[in-house]
């Protein structure tokens, strides 16, 4: 069964040659099952009839952000919510510089600005004005937006020039959207995550832990495996069972996670820290059950290792997500935390009792990067997994592709 049956596509044109090909494309994701409503920009009318675009995507197409009959039937924002991902082909240097710049002068634009659905372009142009140092710009900052970029292709170019610039072919296109659908894009990707809480071992009866129930982790597991990542979980005490595909090591201490995470950190290409490690454990470990003698006692507490800044500050580190359990300004402590710690990403989460977080079902997060942010909304862990392995996915091929060239 095509996994776009019923799956919402908004195909962006924007003003290129290759909008012809954009024809062909809606007519493949037609046939694929997917539900399309064409945007165009006026740019793109001089290329292609929006006529056409309506006979082949059986929707009326959307042109003018002020044309007050669409407006009343389904207003642009209603359009930027009613898409399950939104894909520009072609995307011309114009366009992908105006939404580098955060502008909303079209229609496309301002569904582009308002959606929180993910986001694809197909970029078509000249192939000087793709290697403009420009167009090198706005690619990199919409990239690390986190908007994926598939293509483009180099060949031959309607202006005579050979070069990278050309759209990608409506059939490929198809299949980067299939593969967004469907999973499959983290294959050949390798994982280690960290979950649960730890425990320090006070006596041989009592130990220090915390309240993670290691559902999130448990949940980023499984939704790395479906996307075919292979993975690898560092667990703490957790009433879980294991992810299918999953690769699971137990552990309980924050020292046997760390001594398992780095005996297995070279061999992984993401690492998340997920795991609550407890900051401190007692300095001593009695030998046998401490009586209750004293009115008062003591426990000398040292610092535990902070696995994921020694993950990150290895001389080549995997792409490193962390998260930050905060009781208040969630942003602003997780920016500091991410910073500190030399991380790529953080998962800030409010652990405040109406809030989500620890021992819960559902959770929020804000993600958070050099240059950017993603709020993602309340909704159950498994669901948030999804979401959050697809911010993880994007920035991980963004920084990937940036280290091949
Ligand atoms: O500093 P804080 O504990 O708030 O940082 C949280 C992030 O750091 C989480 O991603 C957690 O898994 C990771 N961490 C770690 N080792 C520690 C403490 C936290 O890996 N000792």
């Amino acid at each position: 069964m095509s996994v776009l049956i019923g799956r919402k596509i908004v195909v962006g044109v924007s003003g290129g040659i290759a909008a012809y090909k954009t024809a062909q494309l809606i007519r493949l994701l037609r046939l694929a099952g997917a539900q399309v409503r064409v945007v165009m920009t006026p740019a793109a009318e001089q290329f292609i009839t929006p006529l056409t675009l309506q006979a082949l995507s059986g929707e009326p197409v959307r042109q003018s952000l002020f044309d007050a009959a669409h407006e009343a039937a389904m207003g642009h924002i209603e359009l930027a919510r009613w898409a399950d991902l939104i894909l520009i082909a072609p995307a011309s240097a114009d366009c992908m510089a105006r939404m580098s710049a955060g502008m909303a002068d079209d229609l496309l634009t301002t569904i582009c600005l308002a959606s929180e659905v993910p986001i694809a372009l197909a970029p078509a142009m000249n192939q000087g004005m793709w290697r403009n140092s420009a167009t090198a710009y706005n690619v990199h900052t919409l990239a690390q937006r986190g908007i994926a970029i598939w293509g483009p292709a180099e060949g031959d170019q309607a202006c005579g020039e050979t070069g990278p610039g050309r759209m990608l072919e409506p059939e490929q296109l198809l299949q980067s959207v299939q593969q967004f659908f469907q999973g499959g894009r983290a294959n050949g990707i390798r994982v280690l995550l960290t979950a649960g809480p730890t425990r320090e071992p006070i006596d041989p009866v009592r130990f220090l832990s915390n309240r993670s129930s290691g559902k999130m982790g448990f949940a980023l597991a499984r939704a790395f495996s479906s996307e075919g990542a292979g993975v690898t979980l560092v667990s703490g005490p957790v009433a879980l069972s294991t992810p299918a595909g999953v690769t699971r090591i137990d552990v309980e201490t924050a020292l046997e996670m760390e001594a398992a995470v780095m005996t297995r950190v070279t061999e992984c290409d993401i690492f998340v820290g997920c795991a609550a490690v407890a900051d401190y454990r007692p300095a001593v470990v009695a030998e046998q059950k401490i009586k209750k003698l004293a009115q008062k006692r003591a426990i000398e507490l040292v610092r535990n290792p902070d696995i994921l800044a020694a993950v990150a500050a290895l001389p080549r580190p995997p792409f490193t997500v962390g998260f930050a359990a905060e009781t208040e300004r969630p942003e602003e402590y997780a920016q500091e935390k991410r910073k500190a710690k030399g991380v790529d990403m953080i998962a800030a989460n409010l652990v405040a009792a109406a809030q989500g977080g620890f021992e819960r079902d559902e959770n929020a997060l804000i993600v958070l990067w050099e240059g950017g942010r993603k709020a993602l909304p309340m909704t159950d862990k498994q669901q948030l997994a999804q979401l959050l392995v697809t911010q993880v996915l994007i920035h991980y091929e963004a920084t990937h592709s940036a280290e091949d060239c």
